[in-house]
């Protein structure tokens, strides 16, 4: 049998989930049950009735299923499949950061560790970002964390100053002004779809900014035929499945590699999928106290 075919077999024998970030490999995004970015992942693992959920993209990921749904096993692929964003803001230092900031409303990116949500008043997602920021007052003190791209965006587009964590991705910051500029010029009808994660020389030359969805969707429903797509490659699969006659040219990064990966995202393979599901290891566990910490700024992000 094929390691896909006896993936599906075991899953259905453990009444287990497959859930997988558009970032990961094209044929684990295919095995999957549930392919979507980090917000409708978190909505998923939210009302899944499996009793196993496999997530199949990065620990952060992983963990925020664990919070939202702690009666349940969840496991990850590979322990190392972690995250250069999440891992930029130590929730020790970021207490100590925090206190210089009394009376400030907390929020932080998803792509935090359980330690740092529960230092945290909001969650947010690339996806609702700017409109939960744009719902609290307009003179609310802010310290955004970790991703200082995404913050600097974010006051853009609601014309604050939140104070900023100075973390970054190291995918979403590589990718080259330069390059793109050369590929606008080959492609001048290309549009430039951009993840608010990258620096803002690239944004402000960007068509359209937004989740990894939102760059799915747009490229679904735009008359253009052509695209330049500055986030993780993984994206691609999907774009290039639901539009087969659109092109679609990954940003590069800096460098000699001719497009952007996620190493970590990437570590993950069917064989790992096969063995973890297999085994119901490694699974992620959190203290209770963690748990009922880090689920009060989850909760407020999906209740909104
Ligand atoms: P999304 O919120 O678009 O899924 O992005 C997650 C991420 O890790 C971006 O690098
Ligand atoms: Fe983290 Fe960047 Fe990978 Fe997204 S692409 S999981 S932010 S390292």
């Amino acid at each position: 049998m094929k390691l896909t075919e006896k993936i599906l077999q075991l899953k259905k024998q453990k009444n287990a989930v497959l859930l997988a970030h558009y970032y990961v490999d094209g044929q684990l995004q295919d095995i999957a049950d549930f392919v979507g970015d980090s917000l409708q992942l978190s909505q998923e693992a939210s009302k899944t009735n499996a009793e196993i959920i496999v997530f199949i993209g990065v620990y952060f990921m992983a963990e925020t299923a664990k919070i939202i749904s702690p009666s349940k096993k969840v496991l990850i692929p590979d322990v190392e499949a972690k995250c250069s964003l999440a891992d930029s803001c130590n929730a020790q230092e970021f207490a100590e950061f925090l206190k210089q900031y009394p009376n400030h409303t907390v929020i932080s990116y998803v792509n935090t560790s359980a330690e740092v949500k529960a230092l945290s008043h909001y969650i947010c997602t690339s996806s609702n970002a700017v409109k939960l920021v744009e719902s609290l007052p307009q003179n609310e003190k802010i310290v955004f964390a970790p991703d200082k791209n995404l913050g600097n965006y974010i006051n853009s587009q609601t014309n604050r100053e939140m104070i900023l964590w100075d973390g970054a991705c190291h995918v979403h910051q590589e990718f080259s002004l330069e390059k793109i500029l050369q590929i606008k010029r080959e492609n001048p009808e290309a549009l430039l779809l951009s993840h608010p994660e990258c620096k803002k020389p690239i944004l402000l030359i960007s068509d359209f900014i937004g989740s990894t969805t939102a760059l799915l969707n747009f490229s679904q429903k735009s008359k253009a035929t052509k695209f330049i797509v500055a986030t993780e490659s993984g994206i691609l699969h999907q774009m290039k499945k639901s539009c087969p006659e659109k092109t679609f040219i990954p940003a590069p990064p800096e460098g000699e590699c001719a497009c952007n990966e996620c190493n970590f995202m990437k570590i993950n393979t069917l064989e790992k999928v096969y063995r973890c599901l297999e085994t119901e290891k490694p699974e992620i566990n959190l203290s209770t106290e963690i748990i009922e910490k880090a689920i009060l700024p989850i909760r407020r992000m999906l209740n909104f």
